[in-house]
């Protein structure tokens, strides 16, 4: 079997070249450890980030209907959302943005700096909500105020995280393949774990590729007994779309994620501080800090399932640490 089918599915070029895959040596010195970091923090739109690759699958989709409007959903500071409206920007459409306030926080800064600022520029039409309860409700409410109007809405889920978005990362899964063909032996790749859609598209592409490297996803909002069903049900879609068969078991760590979705702990903080001291590289306090904290544990605590190399992606977010600063 092959990814051969990925073909099949229209994309628009959104990011041009594979994004470097670089070894970290001051953090591997560190760590006593090999590190390597997949740079997808660097995907050459609106201040990069994970949603590019899947937005490259989504917008073609959006095009192909006819959409005049990307509409979606997030956290006031969401990455997804920024990325989203870049991209509607690109191809000259309006985005419609519903935000909640996950934390419930009162800061300036979250409240309008950070990616909010980048929306602002971006003349994003932003829709505030009290709670997503329901997203993909509340967006078909958003689509048909839009119908009505005459616009020709497409929605695009919290995330991008649909089976067609996650076809993204199984790009990313071959390119990883690829970049690692001369190092020997990786024995985990690491990657922050959402709304699920990176984790579902690596889940099944590093099963082809790399199989016996180990994919540790570090939850950012719920224990591994409510994610585990979402990464489940996503790769198997994935994995459909493709004829594919994927089996291999999910591997979910939840100990890093407290108190909650949106909130910066300690350890996550400590880890954006050691990847800008010791690599000059930007994490952030929702998604990317918590999964390296998750990271540097895991090889303190002997989690991983063996010895070598591990692979760190770095799926963006650097935007929101303006947002966070007190
Ligand atoms: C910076 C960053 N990392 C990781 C993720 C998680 O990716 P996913 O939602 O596909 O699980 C997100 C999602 O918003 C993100 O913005």
């Amino acid at each position: 079997m092959s990814l051969d089918n990925l073909v099949n599915f229209p994309r628009v070029e959104l990011l041009g070249a594979p994004t470097p895959l670089e070894h970290l040596s001051r953090l591997s010195d560190y760590l006593g450890r090999d590190i390597l970091i997949k740079r997808d923090d660097v995907t050459p739109v609106a201040l990069g980030g994970n949603k590019l690759r899947k937005l490259e699958f989504l917008a073609a989709d959006a095009l192909r209907n006819g959409a005049d409007v990307l509409v979606t959903a997030g956290a006031i500071q969401s990455n997804h959302v920024r990325q989203t409206a870049a991209v509607a920007a690109k191809f000259g459409l309006k985005c419609v943005a519903l935000l909640e306030n996950p934390t419930g926080t009162t800061s300036m800064n979250y409240l309008h700096n950070g990616n909010r600022l980048l929306l602002e520029l971006m003349d994003t039409e932003v829709v505030a909500v009290e709670a997503l309860h329901d997203p993909d409700a509340q967006m078909e409410e958003q689509v048909t105020l839009l119908e009505a109007q005459g616009f020709r809405p497409y929605s695009i889920p919290v995330g991008g995280s649909s089976a067609l978005g996650a076809l993204g990362y199984v790009e990313c899964a071959r390119e990883i393949a690829h970049q690692c063909e001369g190092v020997p032996d990786i024995a985990a790749v690491v990657v922050a774990s959402g709304s699920a859609g990176t984790h579902a598209g690596l889940a099944v592409g590093l099963e082809q590729l790399m199989p016996d490297t180990e994919l540790v996803g570090v939850t950012v909002s719920r224990t591994v007994a409510d994610q585990l069903p979402k990464v489940e049900r996503l790769r198997q879609q994935v994995a459909q779309s493709l004829a594919l068969n994927s089996r291999a078991a999910i591997t979910l760590w939840d100990d890093y994620f407290a108190p909650r979705y949106g909130e910066p702990n300690e350890a996550g903080m400590e880890a954006i501080k050691l990847l800008a001291r010791l690599e000059g590289i930007f994490l952030d306090p929702v998604y990317t800090g918590k999964a390296m904290a998750g990271l540097i544990d895991g090889i303190a605590q002997n989690r991983f399932r063996r010895e070598g190399p591990i692979v760190f992606v770095h799926t963006g977010g650097s935007p929101a640490l303006f947002a966070y600063h007190q």
